[in-house]
């Protein structure tokens, strides 16, 4: 059932998520992290139902940091366990959605079974041409703009671009995933209002919203509440806001006529 306030043709396009606060809600219920972790899988199962529902072409879920490495070990392997697990046993209901998986960031520090995992969901979803469904995984957002500038360097260095030239357009091209647009709506739960090096570069014009459930209680009633705080805002892009109201008027004219 679609929620009757949820515009139909301001869907944002594309949604990001922090998904932040699964330790505190396990603590808080006297149990361990990892069960926060695990609880917090039936969120993503939740989010993903309702983007598709909503139409939302592309879902990037935050899922481990490049600074989650450092967590203590029991927790890293517990969480790359349930990664696995996750991609092996929700990939039927993401083929059903027709969605396609992906990743961003240094995906070859995964240790190899974690990794087979991902290549295994990359590949069987390579073809399908629903909802994109991207996981950042041992992600930075200055890794990602370093590893976009090494690249790029050495291009330069072959010859094959010229650095005078260079404008945000070619040097996007060199990020993880250059064929996603920027996400329209960041959500991070958990309380906290920090980026947490997600994204640096896209984020630049997002509309945020930060929630103070932590992610295991975050659900298709919490993600329809984010997309309605998302519709009544007014993305301005740094103009006025009577620039904008006459763009939508032109628009809509060319539209009608
Ligand atoms: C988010 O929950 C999951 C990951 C970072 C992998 P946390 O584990 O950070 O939970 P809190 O923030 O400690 O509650
Ligand atoms: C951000 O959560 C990373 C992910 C959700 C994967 P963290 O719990 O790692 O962020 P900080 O440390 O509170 O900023
Ligand atoms: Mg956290």
């Amino acid at each position: 059932m679609a929620h009757p306030e949820i515009h139909p043709d301001r869907v944002p396009r594309h949604v990001a998520i922090i998904m932040d606060g699964n330790g505190r809600w396990a603590v808080e219920r006297g149990l361990e992290r990892n069960a926060g972790h695990r609880e917090g899988i039936e969120s993503v199962r939740a989010v993903i139902r309702a983007c598709r529902d909503y139409g939302v072409e592309i879902l990037t879920l935050y899922a481990f940091s490049i600074e989650n490495w450092n967590r203590p070990r029991g927790e890293v392997s517990e969480l790359m366990r349930l990664l696995e697990e996750y991609l092996e046993t929700e990939i039927d209901e993401v083929m059903e959605h027709g969605a396609r998986v992906r990743t961003i960031g240094r995906i070859d520090r995964l240790p190899p079974s974690t990794r087979r995992a991902v290549e295994g969901a990359i590949r069987r979803t390579a073809d399908n041409t629903g909802m994109q469904l991207v996981f950042a995984l041992s992600y930075g957002g200055r890794a990602e703009i370093v590893d976009a500038a090494r690249r790029l360097a050495r291009d330069a260095e072959l010859g094959k671009i010229d650095p005078e030239g260079l404008d945000e357009k070619a040097f996007a091209a060199y990020l993880y995933a250059p064929d996603l647009p920027d996400p329209d709506l960041l959500i991070r739960t958990g309380a906290e209002q920090r980026v947490s090096n997600f994204l640096l570069w896209q984020i630049a014009y997002t509309e945020l919203h930060l929630s103070d459930r932590m992610w295991p209680e975050f659900r298709r009633a919490e993600f329809e509440a984010a997309i309605l705080d998302y519709q009544r805002r007014e993305r301005r892009f740094g103009l006025t806001s009577e620039q904008v109201r006459q763009g939508d008027r032109s628009r809509e004219k060319r539209t009608t006529r």
